[in-house]
């Protein structure tokens, strides 16, 4: 999981505001401002909105749907990634990343065509990083194949926890052991590239069970770990919860000393920590993640997404306010 800050076709203007208030990094930002303008390459992050319920943490742009449109959302992600490359006029994407929502909801078929579409458009070499988000259920297992032939090459697995007690509270639809059988799958199809997202900081955990389920994680998991602390979100089932005293979670210093621990036991493991919340062994570092920390052009599809980059408008040069000279 990755949270942004800017908006398409903002991206310069953002950068250089931040850089007036901030001397001090004025040349690196303008460099990176400079670098998106000139290159013509990009990561594309896809967001498919629907889940099947509503994670009691959760507050992503997220939908339940009532009906099947998986036919409309595909023609929509196709002719908005159309659109964005042309008005980008990116010819290279780097990776790409289905993330949500519930991206393992997608039919395999909406991802090849949003694939198709890119390769269409642009340069989209076989060997990019194609990550998609999996909800570790059994539907979700059972289509990891169907995605691997559609064109993804990486899996990020959402285990959140491997305490059956704590994925209840959380308001999840599956099981530990239907998230390890999820794992072992996409390791099967994608060795060496499959992550997991785990937790902590949740609801009555304590710092003992998770030194615990740690090591149980790390005995299964593959080379890539994300690592979230939970955030109590307003306008969640569980911000509710805490707020009328029905649960309660661990003081800030128990926290700490969950992220103290995580850290220590995953660089032991071989785990390195290469951004706030991701770690990798083996070469396994995500370079969709990685370029967003780098500062460089994203473009975002679906109805949650947003991108960083240069929009080129009709004329073939970056869009221009009124010419100071011409009176007008
Ligand atoms: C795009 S989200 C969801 C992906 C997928 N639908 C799932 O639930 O597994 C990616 C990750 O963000 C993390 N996340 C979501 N809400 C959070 C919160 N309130 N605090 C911390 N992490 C959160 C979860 O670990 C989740 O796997
Ligand atoms: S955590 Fe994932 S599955 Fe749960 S509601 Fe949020 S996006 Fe949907």
């Amino acid at each position: 999981m990755t949270r942004h800050a800017l908006h398409a076709g903002r991206g310069a203007l953002c950068l250089r505001s931040f850089s007036e208030t901030r001397g001090e990094v004025i040349e690196d930002v303008l460099q990176r401002t400079d670098s998106a303008r000139l290159t013509n390459e990009a990561s594309l992050y896809v967001h498919w909105p629907y889940c099947l319920r509503r994670c009691s943490y959760c507050n992503f742009n997220k939908y339940i749907p009532r009906e099947n449109n998986d036919h409309m959302m595909t023609e929509c992600l196709q002719r908005e990634t159309e659109t964005l490359l042309q008005l980008s006029q990116v010819s290279c994407i780097t990776s790409v990343f289905f993330g949500g929502g519930t991206p393992s909801l997608a039919h395999p078929s909406t991802i090849a065509a949003v694939l198709e579409t890119v390769s269409r458009q642009a340069n989209l070499s076989d060997t990019a990083e194609v990550t998609l988000e999996v909800n570790p259920t059994p539907v979700g297992r059972s289509k990891l194949e169907d995605f691997f032939h559609a064109g993804v090459n990486r899996f990020s697995i959402g285990v959140q926890s491997l305490q059956d007690e704590d994925l209840k509270v959380l308001g999840r639809d599956h099981s530990p052991r239907q998230a390890l059988l999820t794992v072992a799958e996409a390791r099967r199809l994608c060795p060496g590239r499959v992550s997991v997202d785990v937790m902590f900081g949740r609801p009555k955990q304590s710092v003992e069970s998770w030194e615990n389920e740690l090591s149980e994680l790390l005995r299964v998991c593959d080379d890539h770990v994300s690592l979230y602390q939970l955030t109590l979100e307003r306008g969640t089932q569980l911000f509710k919860q805490v707020l009328e005293g029905e649960v309660t979670l661990p003081t800030e210093e128990e926290t700490a000393e969950m992220y103290l621990c995580a850290r220590k036991t995953l660089h032991q493991h071989g785990l390195l920590q290469y951004e706030v919340s991701n770690f990798a062994r083996q070469n396994a570092v995500s370079h969709h993640n990685r370029s967003y920390w780098k500062g460089t052009q994203y473009i975002g599809v679906g109805p949650g997404a947003h991108g960083r980059f240069v929009p080129v408008g009709e004329g073939g040069g970056p869009p221009r306010g009124p010419d100071p000279d011409s009176g007008a």
